[in-house]
């Protein structure tokens, strides 16, 4: 049942053009598709049967080469369409119809708030007509769609308006034409009463531009953000990359109903509300952060995924992994290399290496998928975007740059694999980066082994390194990777005794020797996390304060303290089950102490220094997670923290809680900053720090500080901090992104009794299954933002999650599947957790009519 990247065949016939002609009505959509297609030489010779990938819809009639074709002469079975053979060239007409207005699953066409809208990536086009639905099929379209004037205004699809005009019976057309071939993912149509925001830019050949945002009538004055966002992101693709773009209008539309973030179609892409939405008043500097990321995301797939496709969907990180990359490199240039760098391995760490290390475990690019949705993971976007970092700090960004050059010469126009990328990237510098593809075959993080040794009289330290890789399923044995080490001498008295170089490791252990280190000296290794690793080195813990304290490289700096913070908390959480006391390591209190003062450091990166490990990482980092007891012992050390540096916190917190917010960087930094030192004092339990809190919490105030007063409160069982979140609330109902927020706070509280709160959550009036952002925040905020309460001792989180799962499986797999997750990664936890996440497994397992997506998820688990 599963499909194989070694199955891979080319497709016997190849589409020239298809005219889509969608007729959206209340009781059916009919769509009307002529194929001109022919033969694929490169398939093999003589004539094939013609066969279309179709599912979900009713046929109406089959036309090839002017032929009605009667019901004997085709094969029609659930998923495809099998027609007559053809050898050369053949034209095929074929009506179906669909219903939209039925389709809760979020792919293909649907409605959402009264739109049409789709979303074709990966395998959903086959949910709207009958056509060889697999990206290395490359069509010119051209779009008709007709609907009710007065409901649907605005028609759109890819390309470029062609025509419109009444089309009788209070119907309107309009027509649409994309001279970029593209495969069946990209397409995309839009037919709703939508307002549009316009603004244009000039590409640096001097071509103009026509950008337009589509949103609801009332959501225009939330549109700037993103605007700004996708004109900065269009300029920095031209100035590092020297890409522009190739179209005259340029489109994004925002849904309230989707599945994932945003979707990168050809000239009109699509856009969770949530990601496009955003103003100060009502999304967080966090969410103004993401929204320019994911907008600048979907703008360089034009190049990385669209002009360039994949050949099939095993390729999917060959346009993810690089396009966030690109993503990343943009954020870092617009804000701040360090603190972007530390958010990209935060995340990494807290969900890929998880996945890594868990049965779902998978290579950058898979052998074999039952369901390609679940295959949008960290593993294809984040570690693919390590994988593409890493031949950038081995290429440099001259030879990186080269590399791509090659790659869009070689392949603009194509669907190819991720082997053609690498190939560009050695090609263009004369590299050899054999041994490297590795990284694209096999899945686990390796865990690197670094010691070192110096001799003062020799004047040389000696670096030794070694690498292991985990067995991961289907995977028992593995090769060593090459490994860029990135690293450098500190002088124990100060400054940089031996500068940074680039060590790669390739092979299973090396040793590299650094000359002229005259004074007691302590490596800086792995900087910029030059490698998604799991370092284990040497440092004793005074080197780890040591480098808190003085590392030059910002993420190393972070990393030091980040480490001795886990040790620390570890130790602590240890004492605790055995029943016995714990206190934080005063180096800590210490470090925090140094960085709470020091005042060249930029705020943000402050912020991101006095954020003690999350309890997700601290659980995985030890071989079993003991939930409780890790709870505990972060919440001790923060209380710690709160009470030995209160005063510092209260000046820090007062010095910036009266100032004007703006939306640059810097204003950006100085609030994560207050806001840490905000949670921190209230940590300590002073009244003047809940009356702060409350204060700040008022509901007219900025996002950002509204949400992170409130979750400053969320876990204090008190009467003004409960009102504090109702009058959120009453504020906030009828707004659906912000009240997601309210939602998200309810269930990440870690008051004991969270579980019952959100199970009472799903009879709220705006619970809504059908919308997959609510979904995530009452539900997945609970279960992947709530560790304690979810991975209750008693397993009525996850009795809970396995309900939660089986009644959203009937309405949409995709997200069913997602939710599924934290299930399987049973093996973290003690015996007691492990039975019972086992039995909320096979609760699901048993359950007849199953998806295929979420039976992949749960077969993996159980296997
Ligand atoms: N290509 C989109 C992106 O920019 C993701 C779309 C995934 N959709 C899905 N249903 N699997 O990352
Ligand atoms: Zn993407």
């Amino acid at each position: 049942q599963p499909t194989r990247l070694s199955d891979y065949r080319p497709p016997a016939h190849l589409i020239e053009t298809l005219d889509l002609a969608l007729d959206l009505r209340d009781d059916w959509t009919t769509v009307r598709a002529t194929l001109r297609g022919r033969r694929n030489p490169a398939a093999g010779q003589g004539a094939a049967p013609i066969v279309l990938d179709g599912e979900a819809q009713e046929l109406v009639s089959v036309t090839l080469d002017g032929e009605r074709l009667g019901p004997n002469e085709y094969a029609l079975e659930a998923d495809r369409l099998t027609l007559p053979e053809r050898d050369g060239a053949f034209e095929l007409v074929v009506e179906s119809r669909i219903r939209p207005q039925d389709n809760s699953a979020l792919e293909g066409l649907y409605l959402s708030n009264g739109m049409y809208c789709t979303q074709c990536e990966a395998e959903g086009f086959r949910r709207i007509t009958y056509f060889p639905d697999r990206p290395d099929v490359m069509a010119v379209y051209s779009v008709r769609l007709e609907a009710d004037a007065a409901r649907f205004p605005v028609l759109l699809s890819n390309g470029n308006p062609v025509e419109q005009g009444e089309a009788g019976a209070g119907r309107r057309y309009a027509v649409w034409h994309d001279p970029f071939p593209k495969p069946s993912y990209l397409f995309a149509a839009v037919a709703g009463d939508l307002a549009c925001v316009e603004d244009r830019f000039v590409t640096r050949s001097g071509r103009e531009v026509a950008l337009r945002i589509y949103v609801e009538h009332g959501n225009e004055p939330r549109t700037g953000h993103a605007m700004d966002s996708l004109k900065r992101a269009m300029r920095w693709d031209e100035e590092v990359f020297g890409l522009e773009y190739d179209l005259d209008l340029f489109m994004i539309v925002a849904v309230s109903h989707f599945n994932m973030g945003a979707m990168e179609n050809k000239g009109l892409n699509v856009f969770n509300s949530k990601l496009l939405l955003a103003d100060a008043a009502t999304a967080t500097d966090a969410d103004l952060q993401r929204v320019e990321a994911v907008v600048a995301h979907e703008y360089f797939h034009n190049w990385t995924g669209n002009r360039v496709t994949c050949r099939d969907w095993f390729q999917l990180s060959l346009k993810e992994g690089l396009t966030v990359f690109r993503d990343q490199q943009f954020s870092a240039d617009m804000h701040s290399h360090g603190v972007k760098r530390v958010g990209d391995v935060r995340l990494l760490r807290s969900v890929q290496f998880a996945e890594d290390a868990g049965p779902t475990a998978h290579p950058v690019r898979p052998d074999s998928y039952i369901e390609i949705n679940n295959f949008y993971t960290p593993t294809v976007y984040e570690k693919g975007a390590e994988v593409v970092r890493m031949i950038h700090t081995l290429l440099g960004p001259a030879g990186f740059r080269r590399g791509m050059d090659l790659y869009f010469e070689r392949h603009d126009g194509q669907a190819v694999t991720c082997e053609d990328f690498v190939a560009a990237m050695e090609d263009a510098n004369g590299a050899d980066l054999s041994s490297f593809r590795l990284w694209y075959q096999q899945a686990g993080t390796p865990t690197l082994e670094a010691d070192w040794s110096q001799d003062l009289s020799a004047r040389s330290l000696t670096l030794r390194l070694r690498q292991s890789v985990p067995p991961t399923p289907g995977q028992p044995l593995k090769r060593p990777m090459p490994l860029p080490v990135r690293a450098a001498l500190l002088g124990k008295a100060g400054g940089t005794v031996a500068p940074e170089r680039v060590l790669l490791l390739d092979g299973a252990e090396a040793s590299f020797t650094f000359e002229e280190v005259g004074e007691p000296a302590v490596p800086s290794l792995l900087r910029g996390f030059s490698a998604p690793v799991r370092l284990e080195a040497a440092w004793s813990e005074d080197d780890l304060a040591f480098l808190a304290g003085a590392d030059d490289d910002p993420f190393g700096r972070w990393e030091a303290l980040q480490t001795l913070a886990t040790r620390s908390l570890l130790r602590m959480a240890e004492a605790l089950r055995a029943g016995g006391a714990a206190t934080l390591d005063q180096r800590i209190v210490s470090a925090f102490r140094a960085s709470l003062a020091d005042a060249r450091l930029e705020p943000a990166f402050k912020a991101e220094l006095l954020t003690l490990p999350g309890e997700t990482l601290l659980g995985q980092a030890s071989e079993t997670w003991q939930v409780d007891a890790v709870h505990e012992a972060r919440e001790l050390a923060r209380r710690t923290l709160g009470e030995a540096l209160r005063d510092g916190w209260r000046q820090a917190y007062q010095a910036l809680a009266g100032e004007e917010g703006a939306l640059d960087t810097e204003a950006m930094g100085r609030r994560a900053f207050k806001n840490a030192a905000l949670a921190y004092w209230v940590a300590a339990g002073d009244e003047a720090a809940v009356a702060a809190a409350l204060a700040q919490a008022r509901p007219d105030g900025r996002m950002t500080d509204v949400v992170a007063a409130l979750a400053a409160l969320s876990d204090l069982e008190r009467p003004d901090a409960e009102a504090a979140l109702q009058a959120f609330h009453d504020r906030w109902l009828d707004d659906p992104l912000v009240l997601d927020k309210w939602f998200a706070l309810k269930a990440t509280a870690s008051r004991p009794d969270t579980l019952a709160t959100v199970e009472a959550l799903r009879r709220h009036p705006r619970f809504d299954r059908r919308n997959p952002n609510r979904v995530r925040a009452l539900i997945g905020s609970f279960t992947t933002g709530n560790p304690v309460r979810f991975h209750a001792a008693d397993g009525s989180g996850y009795a809970f999650l396995a309900q939660e799962v089986l009644a959203l499986d009937k309405l949409n797999p995709q997200v069913a599947a997602r939710l599924t997750q934290p299930l399987v990664r049973w093996r973290r936890f003690d015996e007691g957790r492990r039975q019972r996440m086992l039995e909320a497994l096979r609760r699901i397992a048993d359950e007849p009519g199953l998806s295929r997506d979420v039976f992949e998820i749960v077969s993996k688990g159980l296997a």
